[in-house]
């Protein structure tokens, strides 16, 4: 018998990647940066045992056992459509993958496997469940068949942002230009330590499930919004760059400019899909407008947001702001629930019903400052 235990981390995207120009191979069509967050709050993992005593191959997922049902495998490496469990079909392909790179000599390659994944926080709530529970999941795969060097590209076959997931630090996935999707991979650019003052505040909008997943989110935007076109191709090749440069150089007003303007332009590109997927709701846009006043009043930028698919707030500032920052969102949206924090990532659940708008007009940044 052998068992292994994978925990992986949430990466938070400040250049979102939203298309792709391959289906099947998860290929997108531009590049994206991330940081990978600490452990200690959002993470998923993942424990997989193998025996020769196991009969099937099994798999929880939060505790709920999910149909494993291998008979399809065929069918899903030869279907064009996927028209059955998604989570499935990527998890069969990942194995599949997996011990293709392994050494096909290990002694326990044919025995059934037993996995375990969970998310210690809501799961498709648009807060990267998937990029978490897919990156550990190929690390834990990957540590029980001993393979060593990349499997970023495999992470990506699960969920496209899953492979940035794979290191910590700030990682930039490549789109790469060939079609086999091979330099389609990412790569950490900075560690964790290189912006030590680094924070990131997760506000919790609402956790429920979301209503368009990213896959079909983005599928519709490339098949209708005019705008992402000219995203890919005129705006992030430079963007990206800019905020490389701005994360080596520790530049946060510049890096937080650039973080705002590309989740913004992502969101513009939901409204610009037609229909509109919409994922931002009132009170995210309440926080878009709080950070601005705050960064109005500090006569720089201090405090960046960004938004993924769904109405959650993730806030990057550094550390000599944190705590003010969080008093005045605490103010603004009073009720808060606990505050889960440690040291290097904080996160913070919100009351979206409860939101004083008269107090965010007239608010009076010097009083909160005492
Ligand atoms: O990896 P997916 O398919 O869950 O898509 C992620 C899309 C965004 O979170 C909106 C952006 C990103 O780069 O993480």
């Amino acid at each position: 018998m052998k068992i292994v235990t994978a925990v992986a981390p949430v990466n938070i995207a400040v250049i979102k990647y939203w298309g792709k120009r391959d289906e099947k191979l998860i290929l997108p069509i531009n590049d994206s940066l991330s940081a990978t967050l600490s452990t200690d709050v959002m993470c998923a993992k993942t424990t997989i045992l193998t025996s020769p005593d196991l009969k099937e191959n099994k798999f929880w997922l939060n505790g709920k056992e999910q149909s494993f049902d291998n008979v399809r495998l065929k069918n899903c490496l030869t279907e064009s459509k996927l028209n059955y469990n998604k989570y499935i079909f990527a998890l069969i392909l990942i194995i599949f993958l997996v011990k293709k790179r392994c050494n096909s000599t290990l002694p326990y390659i044919n025995w059934k496997i037993a996995i375990c994944s969970e998310n210690n926080f809501p799961t498709a709530a648009g807060l990267a469940s998937s990029a978490a529970g897919y990156a550990c999941l190929v690390y834990a795969l990957a540590a029980l068949y001993e393979i060593d060097g990349e499997i970023s590209d495999i992470a990506r076959l699960g969920s496209g942002s899953a492979c940035r997931s794979v290191y910590g630090g700030w990682v930039r996935w490549q789109k790469g230009i060939l079609s086999s999707g091979e330099d389609s991979i990412a790569r950490p650019i900075a560690s964790a330590s290189h912006w030590p003052e680094m924070r990131v505040l997760v506000l919790v909008v609402n956790d429920n499930q979301k209503k368009y997943g990213s896959t079909i989110g983005m599928n519709h935007s490339v098949e209708t919004s005019t705008l992402i076109r000219y995203r890919s191709e005129s705006v992030i090749p430079q963007r990206i760059e800019e905020i490389n440069k701005a994360i080596l150089e520790r530049n946060f007003h510049k890096f937080a400019e650039i973080t705002m303007k590309d989740s913004n332009q992502f969101h513009a590109i939901c409204l610009d899909t037609y229909p509109p997927c919409i994922y931002m709701n009132d009170v995210s846009h309440a926080i878009v407008n709080l950070v601005h006043h705050y960064n109005t009043y500090k006569e720089e930028n201090k405090v960046a947001y960004t938004f993924d698919a769904g109405p959650n707030a993730c806030i990057y500032l550094l550390e000599s702001v944190l705590q003010e920052f969080l008093s005045i969102v605490n103010y603004i949206f009073p009720k808060p629930m606990d505050i889960k924090a440690n040291d290097y990532f904080k996160g913070l659940p919100l009351d979206q019903t409860i939101i004083k708008k008269e107090l965010m007009d007239d608010l009076n940044l010097t009083q909160n400052n005492e």
